[in-house]
């Protein structure tokens, strides 16, 4: 199964349903690659315990293998195994599990998480994903399963299995067709390692509603004058062809058009929200701006969003998409 990947494979297109579950699970215990739905976008699964398997999500992506991934358990018991949790892991995790949160702790001495999933770091991400067809294969699958968003790196994030397939066919073993994605944005990471929370990347969970749980304001890592530690915080990270031009009035000649709110029909144009709902614009984001990256215009042009709730995750998204590269 972990043959190079010069050596092209056949991805096997799996049925959200029992069968397609357990076969999924199946190839994942015998080191091989998954791509499966999560109700943020969907994720390239291998077996996080198993240096090799992992090795193949690098791969597939091409990512950089300093990168550390985040490993997804079915039910916040076997994730508490993984890693040590301080008062404030434990509540955020108690307020958001399962859900779109992802929580990055130091390594228990239990820790089953192989080096390269974690990058060599003493510490681990770790996510029970809300997602019924996820937690079964989770479940069936028996260990921690690394999972990062199923597309190549640099690459906008899959958020079908149409999606999936056009980054990674003949890349991994099989994606499960779960349908789209609800949530349609990745996972807000929050680090929990020296008593401070902070935010590493916004995502589906607002930041407002973290701050609420932990009663004080998020610090951003970054904001006290350290690195970024997630590498997803590269600035070029999700790129499409285009260039994007962002917090755009009107397009210009030529320039495709990703609009937001009423009163936005302009030719070769799709809208995130037409009734500017956050929660639609962050579903529909990366799939609309691979759509508008496909008709091959120079530049997308972007409307303004509220930078407020989901959009600052959204924003987040498309200052890297915008970022000279
Ligand atoms: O919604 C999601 O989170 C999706 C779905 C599939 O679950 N997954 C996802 O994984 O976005 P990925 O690998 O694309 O993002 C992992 C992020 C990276 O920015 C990485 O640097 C950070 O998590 N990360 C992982 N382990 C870390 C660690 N120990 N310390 C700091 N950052 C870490
Ligand atoms: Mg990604």
């Amino acid at each position: 199964m972990n043959q190079p990947l010069s050596v092209t494979r056949r991805t096997k297109l799996l049925a959200a349903n029992a069968d397609g579950i357990a076969e999924a699970a199946e190839l994942l215990r015998a080191g091989g690659l998954v791509a499966m739905p999560t109700e943020t976008v969907y994720g390239l699964a291998a077996d996080a315990t198993e240096g090799t398997a992992v090795a193949g999500i690098y791969a597939a992506k091409e990512r950089p293998s300093f990168n550390p991934l985040i490993s997804h358990l079915p039910d916040p018991a076997a994730a508490r195994r993984q890693g040590l949790f301080d008062a404030n892991a434990l509540a955020l995790a108690q307020a958001f599990w399962p859900g779109p949160l992802t929580l990055v702790v130091p390594v228990s001495s239990g820790c089953t998480v192989s080096e390269l999933a974690r990058a060599g770091l003493g510490t681990v991400a770790l996510r029970v994903p809300a997602h019924a067809i996820a937690h079964a294969v989770l479940e069936a699958a028996g260990r921690p399963i690394a999972a990062p968003s199923a597309n190549r790196s640099g690459r906008i994030s899959a958020t079908s299995a149409a999606h999936v397939m056009a980054d990674l066919d003949g890349r991994i073993d099989a994606v499960l067709d779960a349908g789209p994605t609800e949530v349609g944005v990745e996972s807000t990471i929050v680090a929990c390692l020296d008593g401070t929370p902070r935010l590493l990347r916004p995502g589906g969970v607002p930041r407002a509603a973290i701050e609420h749980v932990i009663g004080r304001p998020l610090v951003l890592a970054g904001d006290a004058g350290h690195a970024p530690i997630a590498p997803g915080m590269l600035t070029s990270h999700y790129a499409p062809a285009a260039r994007v031009r962002l917090d755009a009035d009107a397009p210009e000649q030529g320039e495709a058009w990703l609009g937001f709110g009423p009163g936005q029909d302009f030719p070769t144009a799709l809208n995130l929200s037409p009734t500017g709902d956050l929660r639609e614009a962050a579903s529909n984001l990366f799939g609309h701006m691979r759509r508008l990256d496909e008709m091959g215009l120079r530049t997308i042009a972007v409307a303004r969003i509220p930078e407020q709730g989901l959009g600052e995750a959204i924003n987040d998204r498309l200052r890297r998409a915008a970022a000279p590269r």
